[in-house]
């Protein structure tokens, strides 16, 4: 596959980063992962604008412009054969002469990396556990940094399930790599943005069609582990992973009645009008 490093063009196989990359020494870095679905770019702007919030946060210049980066999407994008594919970019605070903690001058340039894969259809819903959140106070910075993800991630697919739900002080922040939205009471829940969560953009862009179409009711505020356990719908959002029905917590299935153990009439209904939004 194609990638995009420092200015030049390689690929997967071929391509080479310095060990005094400070993103391969200290995590120090950013990512955005932004969904092409039929060759098209989906949430494009709200993924660049996360990418500047990002490193804004850090302290990282903005390597590229908005031009820059469109060309090197593009040539990403026609060198994949699949329908639907996902960028991987990456932003770090680049290769200093030696390591250390305190950041570089300006002399030294961020590192950028490009690359893309195919996406690949989910299959059925979600089994999950729910773990205590180990992860740091700025969640909303879309950090390389992911060991406290991954550590919940391995945990999960350890017991058979396909994600873990971070839970903080008895109420549920989001999956390691996921949005979580609930269906309580006719209403559609999910954590707000601020420091705890990543602002994810399928969240975003969701909330947003709900709102404006009035599909639902909409409530973001954090939902205790209790509530979780008796909502009627849960389900995961990524942009990978689009609307990510859950039939399974901690062993338990999610809902009641006939929708038990697969997607329920809220989650399908919103499925649709996210799909429709897609092409
Ligand atoms: N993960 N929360 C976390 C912690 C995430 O890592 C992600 C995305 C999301 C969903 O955000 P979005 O809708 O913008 O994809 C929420 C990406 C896909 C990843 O790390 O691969």
């Amino acid at each position: 596959r194609p990638v995009y490093l420092n200015g030049e063009w390689c690929d997967t196989d071929t391509a080479r980063v310095s060990v005094l990359d400070r993103g391969y020494l200290f995590g120090d870095g950013v990512y955005e992962v932004i969904p092409a679905f039929a060759g098209r770019l989906f949430g494009l702007d709200e993924h660049m604008a996360r990418l500047s919030r990002s490193l804004e946060a850090i302290g990282i210049a903005e390597p590229l412009g908005r031009d820059d980066w469109q060309a090197i999407f593009d040539r990403l994008l026609a060198g994949i054969d699949a329908p639907d594919a996902a960028i991987y970019l990456q932003v770090t605070r680049g290769a200093p002469e030696k390591r250390d903690h305190a950041w570089p001058g300006d002399e030294v340039s961020p590192g950028v990396m490009a690359t893309v894969s195919p996406i690949g259809a989910i299959a059925g819903g979600a089994r999950v556990i729910t773990l205590p959140d180990a992860r740091w106070a700025r969640c909303d910075i879309k950090s390389i940094n992911l060991l406290p993800n991954t550590m919940a991630r391995q945990q999960a697919l350890e017991q058979g399930c396909d994600e873990a739900v971070l839970v903080r002080d008895g109420l549920v922040m989001e999956g390691a790599a996921t949005n979580l939205f609930a269906v309580i009471n006719g209403r559609l829940v999910t954590a707000p943005t601020g420091p705890r969560i990543l602002a994810g953009i399928t969240r975003g862009l969701l909330l947003d069609l709900v709102r404006d179409e009035r599909l639902v009711e909409v409530d973001e505020s954090f939902i205790t582990i209790s509530a979780l356990r008796e909502a009627d719908e849960v389900f995961l959002t990524s942009s990978t992973k689009d609307l990510w029905p859950v039939v399974e917590i901690d062993g338990q299935p999610v809902g009641s009645g006939a929708h038990s153990g697969r997607a329920g009439p809220v989650t399908r209904q919103l499925d649709q009008h996210f799909q429709a939004l897609k092409h």
